[in-house]
């Protein structure tokens, strides 16, 4: 029998990726043979950056990496992951409070198509309380953000902060 690809998907937001999303991002990269980041596109969710702004900050992050994909979707997860031939989804749990969530999403996408298994990784301790909330919470003050993000796109992110200190925060 030959070798199968396996091939994961770590879905999210990402508004901004974090350094708790790059942490997951790395390690799951590790397990699959290729990983692809999906990030929603979804009109009905208010982000802070657009889908785009959020794809070209994790293709930054990445770019030293070479099993990566990074794209936006739309839809269903558990559609796009068969459009992408994924035996896997990736989701990172920081604390038993994502929990609830975390099961009821892996339970329902199970439900769903039963050729895609989601798996947990439990993030690092020391990234554990970050969260995208949070960062837009303290940038919108003007806050220290460059702790929470991934060195390289700090300045891009602390600068839409700076242009955008009229638009209402999406939490
Ligand atoms: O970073 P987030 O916002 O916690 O990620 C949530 C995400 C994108 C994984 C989830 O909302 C999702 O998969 N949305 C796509 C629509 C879908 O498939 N919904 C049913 C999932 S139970």
């Amino acid at each position: 029998m030959g070798y199968k690809m396996k091939i994961g998907i770590y879905p999210g937001s990402f508004d901004p990726v974090t350094i708790g999303h790059f942490d997951v991002i790395q390690r799951s990269a590790r397990l699959a043979d290729k990983l692809i980041v999906g990030v929603l596109d979804n009109h009905t969710k208010v982000n802070l950056f657009t889908a785009e702004e959020r794809v070209n900050m994790i293709r930054q992050i990445t770019k030293e990496m070479h099993n990566i994909e990074v794209e936006a979707f739309t839809g269903l997860l558990v559609d796009y992951a068969k459009q992408k031939n994924a035996d896997i989804i990736v989701r990172g749990l920081r604390a038993t409070t994502d929990f609830e969530y975390e099961l009821q999403m892996a339970q329902t996408n199970y439900e769903l198509n039963q050729g895609i298994d989601t798996i947990f990784l439990t993030t690092n301790v020391e990234y554990s309380y970050v969260s995208s909330t949070l960062v837009k919470e303290i940038g919108s003050f003007g806050g220290p953000i460059e702790k929470f993000l991934p060195d390289n796109i700090t300045e891009y992110v602390k600068e839409k902060f700076r242009k955008d200190k009229s638009t209402k925060l999406p939490l």
